[in-house]
């Protein structure tokens, strides 16, 4: 049980972000599936992110570790061994999905599988449009993990459109598409997150990657490295430490070298219509994607509606914008957000237990979230069901709130950000 205190006075400081996770993945995974080395700095060191090493290591990829930095020795379209056991992805559904579309298309067979959290989630919507292409993909009866896959080279291509809007089956049909005959199709008409659109781009995919509307098309090409990438810092992460300079009065915090994707920032455009106030600046460029530096004040807050068609921009902050919602001024309505119920846990039934202990007023309706404030958040005993978001989320309720709180399973943080409590801390 993870005690928080109040924060008796506002917060001050500025944070390094540690490098986004879904572009961590991403780059590991490329950057070993091209020739040549690759040179990450600020990877950052969670569990997740982890499990994507561990995994490629154990297909034969070599990494280094030299001081600030993480080189991928690149084994090229080629390259990847067949493991020698199972590959275990640990909580990591981006770790599981994508390596998919990757072991899809290997000349030998894998079998992936996880924790508990990650053999309850639903694998078919991946393994669908992959077998469209020709991959041999068996999972679970109920569409759960394991992931057993019998190594086809090479795949056929085929066009796909995404039928649930995820970024982690569009980059697995995307990954797959590598190591198809001819050219791929993939129809994102949701705008989900194009971290593997953009480094593709960026490690020479050239002409073999093209855009068509809401479409990208990808043919087998070479990926060339040779170069350091600094990781953009994490958006989902910062978004937590954003929201709990919002919500203390007082408080002024920076936030450096933030990822700036637009297909990632829906959490901040929200804040800002609820009244928060926060500004860029020193914006560049890393990797194909846009970072800045960010500076977010307290500010008090309104409620807002959310339509279902922003939720991709902002899946993984709901919870917490549930409870900068449930500290607004009025009700607060987040639609179209079901998806959230097949994320690490059933976020929403976590997101509501969590609001109603605190005091607030909170309920489902269909698909979508409602939320009234304003709440004078109580101290509560809090359940994070072992999911680094609810931890998080709660942990910058429990700031707000009067009286101590307490987090059941709050070493979960870890799975994004394992300095998460002593980063909160540091704030005071
Ligand atoms: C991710 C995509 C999202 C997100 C997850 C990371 C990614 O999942 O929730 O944390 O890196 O592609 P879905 O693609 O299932 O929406």
């Amino acid at each position: 049980m993870k005690i928080i205190r109040p924060a008796a006075g506002p917060l001050h400081g500025s944070l390094a972000l540690p490098g986004d996770k879904s572009v961590s993945h991403r780059a590991l995974i490329l950057g070993a599936l091209a020739e040549g080395r690759l040179t990450l700095r600020n990877v950052p060191s969670g569990q997740d992110v982890r499990s994507t090493r561990t995994c490629l290591a154990a297909l034969g990829v070599r990494f280094l570790d030299v001081p600030g930095a993480v080189v991928v020795e690149g084994a090229g379209l080629s390259g990847l061994r067949a493991p020698g056991a199972d590959l275990d992805c640990g909580n990591s559904g981006t770790t599981m999905r994508l390596l998919t579309g990757v072991l899809a298309g290997q000349g030998f067979d894998s079998v992936l599988t996880g924790d508990a959290s990650l053999s309850r989630r639903p694998m078919r919507r991946v393994a669908g449009p992959l077998e469209r292409m020709g991959a041999c993909v068996s999972l679970a009866e109920d569409g759960r993990p394991p992931v057993r896959i019998r190594g086809r080279r090479p795949l056929t291509s085929a066009a796909v459109r995404l039928e649930v809007p995820s970024a982690q089956v569009k980059s697995a049909v995307l990954l797959a598409g590598l190591f198809a005959e001819g050219e791929t199709e993939v129809d994102d008409p949701f705008g989900t997150r194009d971290h593997t659109e953009r480094m593709l781009a960026a490690l020479g995919a050239g002409e073999s990657l093209r855009r068509r509307g809401s479409a990208a098309l990808i043919r087998p090409c070479a990926l060339r490295t040779g170069f350091a990438w600094d990781l953009p810092g994490d958006v989902s992460t910062a978004a937590f430490f954003a929201a709990a300079a919002a919500l203390i009065p007082g408080s002024s915090l920076a936030l450096r070298g933030m990822l700036l994707n637009p297909r990632r920032l829906g959490f901040f455009l929200a804040l800002r219509e609820m009244g928060g106030d926060w500004a860029i600046s020193g914006e560049r460029e890393t990797g194909g994607e846009p970072v800045g530096d960010v500076v977010v004040r307290h500010a008090p807050l309104r409620a807002l509606r959310v339509k279902a068609e922003r939720v991709p921009s902002m899946v993984d902050e709901i919870p917490l914008l549930a409870v900068l919602a449930a500290a607004a001024d009025g009700e607060s309505r987040l639609e179209g957000v079901g998806e959230l119920r097949l994320k690490e846990s059933d976020r929403i039934a976590g997101t509501l237990a969590g609001l109603r202990a605190l005091g607030a007023e909170a309920r489902a309706d269909g698909e979508d979230l409602i939320v009234r404030g304003p709440t004078r958040f109580q101290g509560a005993a809090l359940e994070s069901g072992g999911d680094h978001r609810l931890a998080m989320a709660f942990a910058v309720a429990a700031l707000a709130a009067h009286g101590e709180s307490g987090i059941a399973d709050a070493g979960c943080a870890a799975v994004s950000h394992p300095s998460f409590f002593e980063d909160l801390e540091a704030l005071r």
